[in-house]
């Protein structure tokens, strides 16, 4: 596992350092709380992908992954620690959503709250999230008799479009904002023309196999999800107008049997100062 630490000038009276994890898609994560331990950050950040996004067998998400609650938990009693959601949550019922809030992580489900005077931290929920819950609950509404808490696998009619009504609430919020957003490809779209000033995404998992591209000098990823294949958004940082993005090459691997080929796992912290 790589660790990664990018230094961000911010507006801020004191440095502060943020961990940032994600697609641990439910792997173990000792290697992670002991890093955590070493780097002592701030807050720890989870922006999406904590679990595996298939139909739960039996139970709740929550209650059939492994590792995400004491993962969780084990976040929460380090630190400040703060979950947005990846497509993989799209399954998350109202009673994960408790269970995930009992840990004592916020989760920041479009919206936002503040880290101390200086920061601000949103979470944008996956547009796969939305959609589910939208078409879920039109579903109900036109099948009341129908009880089975997933009546369908993926949205039918997916808009990958993510709510941004709340973002001109946040950017008009005083001090450094930073909006966790598990899709680097909606940034472009929907985050850029804000006056946000970072963005954290992961999702592309560094474009699963990576490659030297000795004419640009520069490592690029094979294949993303909604990008494709080489695509622009998968690892490191971009610079916008109004603020910048750091994209983590993840935590985990999904994308089996493909596997992740020169595209080591990866630890972001991030250090404002
Ligand atoms: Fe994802």
């Amino acid at each position: 596992m790589d660790i990664k630490t990018y230094y961000v000038k911010a507006t801020i009276s004191y440095p502060y350092k943020l961990c940032l994890v994600t697609d641990l898609h439910d792997r173990p994560y000792r290697k992670i709380l002991q890093s955590v331990r070493r780097e002592k950050p701030d807050s720890i950040a989870i922006a999406g992908d904590l679990i595996i996004g298939k139909l739960p067998s039996r139970g709740t998400k929550m209650e059939q992954a492994r590792h995400a609650l004491p993962f969780l938990r084990a976040c929460a009693s380090s630190c400040p620690s703060y979950y947005s959601l990846g497509n993989h949550e799209a399954f998350l019922s109202d009673t994960d959503l408790a269970m995930i809030r009992a840990t004592g992580v916020q989760l920041l489900d479009n919206s936002y709250t503040r880290l101390n005077k200086d920061i601000l931290l949103g979470g944008l929920t996956s547009s796969r999230v939305t959609d589910y819950r939208r078409e879920r609950k039109a579903y109900y509404h036109q099948h009341p008799e129908d009880t089975r808490p997933y009546p369908f696998c993926w949205a039918s009619y997916p808009t990958n479009i993510p709510r941004t009504d709340w973002l001109s609430d946040f950017e008009a919020q005083k001090g450094y904002k930073i909006l966790l957003s598990h899709h680097p490809e909606d940034w472009e779209p929907w985050i850029s023309s804000h006056k946000i000033d970072l963005t954290c995404s992961g999702h592309a998992h560094g474009g699963q196999i990576r490659f030297y591209n000795p004419l640009k000098k520069q490592w690029k990823g094979l294949f993303a999800p909604r990008q494709g294949v080489l695509p622009a958004l998968t690892a490191g940082r971009v610079k916008g107008k109004q603020g910048q993005l750091i994209i983590s090459r993840g935590l985990a691997n999904t994308a089996w049997p493909i596997p992740r080929l020169f595209n080591p796992r990866e630890l972001v912290y991030i250090q404002l100062y």
